[in-house]
């Protein structure tokens, strides 16, 4: 079974935002022009991403996962009670942590922004915020990489490779 489900958009977005985030909290002097630059660069990714989320592919637009607790405690109780879940697009909590990293990386940009206007330039409280939010992002990255892992194993499909090629696949039970 191969289903293509990520179109170019949705993977380039991906890689991108994964590269230059994981850039920005480990590796790039926060005192830089860099840092702003490609802070910004982030913003307009994950504008872009909002934009693509109403006109884009299939399993790219919001319409196809709305957030929802209920459908997400569904899927906690399939994982309780080893069920499979039949989701081709993303799953519901996956979901959940998809609008939680937009947000957080929409309201990182936004403090950082207002860090360097003059009326909030050397503000303490924006630069604990700023902070605050890179460890809240951080967490979840690692909370989304571990549950990615998590979910491919149970369910098969190599979700990272899908995220690379595309297609979802998954070996069925008579070899096909
Ligand atoms: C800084 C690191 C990362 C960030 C900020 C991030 C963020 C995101 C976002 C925003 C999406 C939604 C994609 C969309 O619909 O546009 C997503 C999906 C996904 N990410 Fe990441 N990601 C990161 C790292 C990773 C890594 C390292 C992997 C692989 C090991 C990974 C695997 C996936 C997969 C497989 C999906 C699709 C999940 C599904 O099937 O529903 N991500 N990620
Ligand atoms: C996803 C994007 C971003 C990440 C991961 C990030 C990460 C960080 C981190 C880890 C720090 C150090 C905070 C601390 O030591 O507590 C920092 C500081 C800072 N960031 Fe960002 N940032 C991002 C976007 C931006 C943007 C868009 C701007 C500005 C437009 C910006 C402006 C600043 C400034 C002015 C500082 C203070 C630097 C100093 O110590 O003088 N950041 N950021």
């Amino acid at each position: 079974m191969r289903l293509y489900v990520w179109d170019p958009v949705v993977r380039i977005f991906h890689w991108s935002l994964a590269l230059g985030f994981a850039a920005l909290a480990v590796f790039i002097d926060p005192e830089g022009k860099l840092h702003v630059q490609l802070g910004y660069a982030i913003v307009v990714l994950v504008l872009l991403r909002l934009v693509w989320g109403l006109v884009g592919t299939r399993h790219a637009r919001f319409s196809d996962f709305p957030p929802s607790l209920s459908a997400a405690m569904g899927q906690l109780s399939d994982i309780a009670t080893g069920r499979a879940g039949n989701h081709v697009g993303h799953t519901p909590l996956g979901a959940l942590m998809i609008y939680n990293l937009l947000v957080t990386m929409l309201l990182i940009g936004l403090t950082g922004y207002l860090m360097l206007t003059p009326r909030f330039f050397g503000s303490e409280p924006l630069y604990e915020a700023h902070g605050i939010l890179v460890t809240w992002a951080e967490i979840s990255v690692l909370i989304h990489i571990a549950a990615v892992f998590y979910e491919s194993a149970r369910s098969g499909i190599n979700l990272p490779l899908a995220m690379l090629s595309g297609y979802k696949s998954r070996k069925d039970r008579n070899g096909g």
